[in-house]
């Protein structure tokens, strides 16, 4: 009886742990390892930008747009955008593949480091929640 009593219990312990999303600072850590595998050659690893033709991350206002900054790392961008007053042609930026959780983890790292600070923290449904590119 006791033995049952305990596999009942482990049981709710792993189905509570696994129900139990990840914390901001562990989806930023996540967020960081997709960030240099498929970012960082075109953003820079101060969110700076390396040429003239990609958008800035750091203090970029597109980001406070969380719709549009899910879509376009989702979709790829379709139509040229405007980053802090500036015109970018929307043919660079396609979309890398990445599951909606590592969409939300990349998100949560690139609002969150250098200058951006942002306590909403983006969760996979966010992303999921995004259908088509906006
Ligand atoms: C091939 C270079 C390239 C890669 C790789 C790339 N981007 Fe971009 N990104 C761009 C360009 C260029 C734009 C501007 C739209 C355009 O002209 O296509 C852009 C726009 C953006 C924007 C909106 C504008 C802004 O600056 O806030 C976000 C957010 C973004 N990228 C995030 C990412 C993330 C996250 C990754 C990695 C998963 C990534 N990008 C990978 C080139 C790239």
């Amino acid at each position: 009886m006791k033995f049952f009593l305990f596999i009942y219990l482990f049981s709710i312990m792993i189905i509570l742990f696994s129900i139990q999303s990840k914390s901001l600072s562990m989806s930023k850590e996540d967020g960081a390892i997709v960030y240099n595998d498929f970012c960082l050659r075109c953003h820079g690893p101060q969110g700076r930008s390396l040429t003239k033709t990609i958008p800035p991350l750091n203090n970029s206002d597109f980001l406070l747009n969380l719709k549009k900054s899910i879509s376009i790392i989702k979709f790829g961008a379709k139509k040229p955008i405007f980053v802090n007053g500036k015109e970018y042609s929307g043919n660079s930026m396609i979309a890398q593949g990445l599951d909606d959780e590592e969409i939300s983890d990349v998100l949560n790292f690139i609002r969150n480091s250098w200058d951006n600070s942002n306590e909403t923290q983006v969760s996979a449904k966010d992303v999921n929640d995004i259908k088509e590119p906006l």
